[in-house]
């Protein structure tokens, strides 16, 4: 083929691009791309998209398997790096066309994405009555502001993060603030389906009226024109996951009972407590679903990460119950949250709050009202000084003493982690006072009989 053949074919790919920028509400940018790089090379599938920054070292392009090829997209923002990959049959060969054709659309695909993220028609803000990411920490701040450009891209997001982090939440606004939030939302739990039942609760089952077979839509056609939140997918069984890595590659499904597929402009967003890394090293989950789900990745920290964001937090539950109960914390309750190592993250505090909610005995929460184990904690650093009748610097150097040994009694650590000088740490560690009459009325929490490990338990 000569090159003016060439220009022409990719004509039709600009012109189908400048189209859709006219008439943006018919279909996103990329995926009009996308569609007609697949139609011009009789490719299986091509996406464009983002690389995180993580994985960037390890790129060499272009790269080849047998049933795809990766070609680098150059991008305006140095820190991002983007690709277009092309699947295609196995045993097709690519003649010096393709290659050439492909590495002029990448050219054209850094444009596209350039474009895209530009004028995405998304949504502003959160919709009325939605629910919001609540916390202020750095941490939040940044998973916020990562969930809003997410939210502009069509890419596939694998979201990490512990038990009761917010992980849901995350995929959930990740849908609302796109330009799918008209859509629907399917959430699936991979660890809650059978084995068996899985392929057809995702991919739909034909209709076989002979065998008396129903046939219904599978979640992926649910979520058509919106989002799939495929949670917690580190459980699918590895034949589940060879289908869903198919049907991500395709935008395709195969509903069970037939073999021809049904395109889905469907949006996946997946969530794992079990880093996928890990499980791919270890043979439980197949490395080429693990890197295309991963293609942009979400951390949602854990709660003992980010304490600061635990009063905001428990207010906000709190407010969630006014109309039941008006209830406030206490300052001793609040001291106990915030020393407390949430395993069971932001869920355990929601549930905490309810339970206050229903138990407290006041108009608000003491340290008494929380369960043993939050109360434990704070009361085990506490109650020895205030019995002892402690001053603060007795207390101070109690503490010192205690962060001093845990840094490995390395006194230039430990000064950096209590944020003291070198000196006031020295003074701290070689202070010693002799205990003094506790003469005041203590709190019921620091009583002899309701010390630790005579505590009458809940
Ligand atoms: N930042 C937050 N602001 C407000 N509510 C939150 C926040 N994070 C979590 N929650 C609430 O905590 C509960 C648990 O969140 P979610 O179900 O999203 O966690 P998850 O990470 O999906 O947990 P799991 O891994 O157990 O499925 C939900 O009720 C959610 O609304
Ligand atoms: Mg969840």
């Amino acid at each position: 083929m000569n090159s003016d053949a060439k220009t022409t074919d990719l004509r039709q790919v600009v012109a189908a691009v400048s189209a859709a920028l006219t008439y943006p509400a018919v279909e996103e940018l990329p995926g009009v791309f996308e569609r007609q790089v697949q139609q011009l090379l009789s490719m299986r599938a091509v996406r464009l998209r983002e690389i995180p920054a993580r994985y960037q070292a390890r790129l060499v392009t272009p790269t080849r398997t047998p049933e795809s090829i990766v070609v680098g997209v150059p991008t305006a923002d140095p820190g991002v790096q983007a690709v277009l990959e092309a699947s295609f049959d196995r045993g097709r060969t690519l003649d010096e066309r393709d290659f050439e054709l492909l590495t002029a659309a990448a050219q054209l695909g850094g444009l596209v994405l350039e474009a895209a993220r530009r004028w995405s028609p998304a949504r502003p803000a959160l919709p009325p009555g939605a629910s919001p990411l609540v916390g202020s920490s750095p941490r939040m701040a940044a998973l916020r502001d990562h969930v809003a450009r997410v939210a502009q891209t069509d890419f596939t997001v694998l979201i990490e993060g512990e038990s009761g982090t917010g992980k849901e939440l995350v995929a959930r606004q990740i849908h609302e603030l796109s330009r799918r939030w008209k859509g629907p939302f399917v959430a699936v739990n991979c660890a809650a389906v059978v084995e068996t039942l899985l392929e057809a609760e995702l991919f739909g089952i034909e209709e076989r009226t002979a065998t008396g077979v129903r046939g219904r839509r599978g979640k992926f056609e649910y979520a058509d024109g919106g989002t799939l939140f495929l949670d917690e997918v580190s459980d699918l069984a590895l034949s589940a996951q060879a289908k869903l890595l198919r049907a991500i590659q395709d935008l395709a499904v195969e509903r069970v009972g037939t073999t021809g597929t049904r395109r889905v402009n469907t949006r996946i967003v997946a969530a794992t407590n079990r880093p996928l890394a890990g499980l791919v090293e270890g043979g439980l989950f197949r490395a080429d679903l693990f890197y295309r789900l991963s293609g942009v990745d979400l951390y949602v920290p854990a709660l003992r990460e980010r304490r600061e964001d635990i009063p905001e937090l428990a207010a906000h539950f709190l407010e969630h119950h006014r109309a039941t109960r008006p209830l406030a914390l206490s300052d001793g309750a609040l001291d106990a949250l915030r020393v407390y190592d949430w395993p069971g993250n932001v869920r355990e505090l929601e549930r905490l709050i309810e339970r206050a909610v229903a138990l407290a005995g006041g108009h608000q929460i003491d340290l008494d009202d929380l369960p043993p184990q939050v109360r434990g904690q704070h009361r085990d650093v506490l109650v020895p000084s205030i019995a002892a009748g402690d001053s603060m610097r007795a207390w101070a150097s109690r503490y010192a003493r205690l962060v001093f040994e845990r840094c490995g009694r390395n006194k230039k650590v430990a000064a950096r982690q209590l944020e003291i000088s070198y000196h006031t740490l020295d003074a701290y560690l070689r202070f010693t006072e002799a205990p003094r009459a506790v003469n005041r009325r203590l709190p019921r929490w620091v009583r002899p009989d309701e010390a630790p490990g005579r505590s009458s338990g809940e």
